[in-house]
């Protein structure tokens, strides 16, 4: 009658696929325990490591598992305990993790009745909630694990894609604050056709390395022509840091999410660990306070 469970956390849109890919990290996550109760609907009982609120309708994972009571329709409830990791505005999907972790956990105890996929449609609701906009490339890898493509949204399509196992990602987290929805509203409503040619190039492009374990064309997709040269400006450091990555040998470098994190890909542990390291120089040497993580993909 009680489930704890691993919350991931999420890098989304990997450079050249805003709003439809996402990857998720292996050793990087919050933690959930959910147990039934005969009360119908869902309290949250406890929330440690992050100043959420309590109350069900103003949290993101209790607006996710609501959503989903209400389409499964019980004759009793749960309560929720969340311990977060992940810091809330880091750009590394904390409001995905407790969406995503609500409704696996529910469905889990409940004996599976919903496939995972089926599940993302409530968990976008908590997303909903913390950004403003129904964005499924951090719920859906939280969700399903591995590299996630959003191949429609109307109606909803996700495809896990095969990847190499020995890709590690490199977090920085430069401790700022850029929120979501403002990191798009600034962005262009449209896109000149160049822009898009050179974008869905480097989608497909990823795609093809991804499945044929081409590191160098990973690393020639790995560019963002869409939202990077908008949103870097809300990063102090972002053009060194992602020289300094490259440098140490990363694959690819941009921002996670909408940032302000900063994530890279490499081949192996030990390339991830020296871009880690490069990645902390840089900020060292600023006023700024940040995290570095390193994590395995998560399959
Ligand atoms: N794809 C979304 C964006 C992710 O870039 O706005 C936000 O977490």
């Amino acid at each position: 009658n009680q489930i704890k469970i691993f919350c991931p956390a999420t890098v989304a849109n990997l450079s050249c696929g805003f709003d439809v890919l996402g990857l998720c990290l292996e050793s990087i996550g919050d933690e959930m325990i959910i147990r039934k109760s005969n009360e119908k609907g869902l309290r949250i009982t406890n929330i440690t490591g992050a100043d959420l609120p309590l109350e069900t309708n103003k949290n993101v994972a209790g607006v996710a598992g609501m959503a989903l009571l209400n389409h499964l329709d019980l004759e009793f409830g749960f309560e929720i305990e969340i311990h977060k990791k992940i810091k809330a505005g880091s750009g590394i999907g904390s409001s995905a993790a407790s969406a995503a972790g609500v409704v696996v956990g529910i469905n889990e105890l409940l004996g599976n009745p919903l496939h995972r996929k089926e599940l993302i449609p409530f968990a976008m609701e908590g997303e909903f909630l913390a950004s403003g906009s129904y964005h499924a490339d951090n719920v859906a890898p939280a969700i399903l694990g591995g590299f996630i493509l959003v191949r429609s949204y109307d109606p909803l399509e996700v495809i896990k894609i095969k990847s190499p196992k020995d890709l590690y990602v490199t977090i920085i987290h430069p401790h700022i604050e850029v929120k979501t929805s403002e990191a798009r509203s600034i962005l262009p409503k449209e896109i000149p056709l160049k822009t898009a040619i050179t974008q869905w190039g480097n989608l497909g492009g990823l795609i093809s390395g991804l499945y044929t374990e081409d590191y160098g064309l990973l690393g020639r997709s790995l560019q963002d022509a869409v939202a990077e040269p908008y949103r870097k400006n809300l990063i102090p450091e972002f053009d060194n840091a992602k020289k300094s990555a490259l440098e140490n040998g990363a694959l690819g470098c941009g921002i996670s999410g909408s940032g302000p994190s900063i994530y890279a890909l490499s081949k192996g542990l030990e390339n991830a660990k020296n871009v880690a390291d490069g990645l902390k120089k840089v900020y060292i040497k600023t006023e700024i306070r940040f995290d570095v993580y390193v994590s395995k993909v998560c399959d």
